[in-house]
């Protein structure tokens, strides 16, 4: 077999075999195939596209790259959740709690941010002790126990899409539908819970900026599940804003904190419930949505999950005081308001510039090796269909250096989209896909 072939018959549109594709992924992963060759594979892919039988053989084969976690030493049918990112993302921080107060186990494998959206890992640090660095009998201890762990994703889970996500990534083919399916699901079918349930973000700060995409992106990863033989789910959620009102890594866990005490901000918890609903009947804890919204909604005004929270980050070496009393949590020294100048309707806050100005602040990374700074971040006081008068605050800048603070400035203010006419309320959750 040769490489050669393989890109010549994809270029020309032709189905491509497993025995084909196994060749690629392997040949590629140990170095054989050279960088160019799989280079002008992906961009054939980018033209011809791939069928719902190659986008499978591509998944499996890089799931199987690597090592997949064998989760057999959990009892119960164990869920994992995955979000395809987003400005403002604290929902596992919430959910995962949810949940595992359900007696669900949650066996999750999270990772930390790039870029302009924060990570989980990077927010739970927050915690002074706490530690995502478990040995895996630790993990599956938790797991047991506790009913929650979150460990950090570990080299040697499909190193197969490592590399090629890191090749497409400077060769103008990341944005390939059934290349992002196949690559995210080869990392979830490696981690390997019995449900997956995706939260797939549509808008301008998500990265399938259309509808249509979110939900064919959505459909595309269902299958991909479904063949492989595991329960799934897939919601498309709203990112034409961000979510919530915290973005920073210490302002989302103060602000998840906020929410396991009820006082949840309502768009975020609309897709906290709409993600819980679908993990929990995948458990089969409930047979109806109205029936697992119900459970769930008990576990935040019983304050089950606020307690199972504390256990968990206790159980991962983290000082549970904090989540009992956030504000011990550090804050940034400098406030700064922005001032609205408009008066009108808020119709959009574009996503993407609000996490950039987090990310100018120092609150995210700009490459793997940066420090970054979990005091800082933006609190918004108006979102999507507020009405806003020339001078009222539409957000509050904490940061720690004053010249940053005044970049952030000027980004917030593009990022807010004012109408004269008033806003009419959208659903955060746009379908369910199961
Ligand atoms: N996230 C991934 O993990 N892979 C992609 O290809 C795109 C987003």
């Amino acid at each position: 077999m040769r490489m050669y072939d393989i890109i010549n018959r994809k270029k020309r549109g032709r189905h491509l075999t497993k025995e084909e594709i196994d060749f690629m992924v392997k040949g590629y992963t140990s170095g054989e195939i050279p960088d160019y060759q799989v280079s002008a594979l992906m961009m054939a892919i980018c033209f011809q596209g791939m069928d719902e039988e190659e986008t499978l053989h591509l998944t499996l084969a890089m799931r199987d790259s690597g090592e997949v976690l064998d989760l057999s030493a959990i009892e119960g049918i164990k869920v994992d959740k995955h979000s395809t990112g987003g400005v403002g993302d604290k929902t596992s921080l919430v959910l995962t709690p949810m949940v595992a107060a359900l007696g669900i186990p949650v066996a999750k494998m999270s990772g930390r941010g790039l870029g302009h959206t924060g990570g989980t890992i990077d927010k739970l640090e927050c915690f002074p002790g706490f530690s995502t660095s478990l040995t895996k009998e630790q993990f599956f201890d938790n797991v047991n126990r506790i009913k929650v762990a979150i460990m950090g994703q570990t080299e040697s889970l499909a190193p197969a899409d490592k590399k090629l996500y890191a090749l497409r990534d400077v060769t103008a083919t990341v944005d390939q539908l059934s290349l992002i399916a196949s690559s995210i699901m080869s990392k979830k079918l490696a981690a390997n819970a019995d449900a997956i349930v995706l939260d797939v973000k549509t808008g301008n700060g998500a990265f399938m900026k259309t509808k249509e995409e979110a939900f064919a992106l959505a459909e595309e990863m269902v299958q991909i599940g479904k063949n492989a033989g595991k329960q799934m789910a897939a919601v498309v959620t709203d990112m034409d804003q961000p979510l919530g009102n915290a973005i920073g890594n210490s302002l989302e866990v103060k602000e998840a904190i906020l929410s396991l005490n009820g006082l949840g901000p309502k768009d975020f918890m609309e897709v906290v419930y709409a993600l819980g609903v679908e993990m929990v009947l995948s458990s089969g804890k409930a047979a109806t949505p109205e029936e697992a919204k119900e459970l769930l909604m008990r576990t935040i005004e019983e304050k089950t999950a606020l307690d199972k929270f504390a256990e968990f980050v206790e159980a991962q070496g983290g000082d549970k005081r904090f989540v009992y009393q956030p504000e011990l949590l550090p804050l940034a020294s400098i406030q700064l308001q922005v001032m609205n100048t408009e008066e009108g309707y808020v119709s959009r806050i574009l996503a993407e510039e609000i996490g950039l100005a987090s990310l100018v602040l120092g609150g995210g990374r700009l490459t793997k090796e940066s420090e970054i700074d979990l005091s800082v971040g933006i609190l918004l006081h108006k979102k999507r269909g507020d009405m806003v008068r020339s001078q009222d605050a539409l957000a509050t800048i904490y940061a720690n250096d004053m010249e940053k603070a005044k970049e952030a400035y000027g980004r917030i203010v593009r990022a807010y989209e004012i109408s004269r006419e008033p806003v009419e309320e959208v659903s955060m959750v746009k379908g369910v896909i199961r």
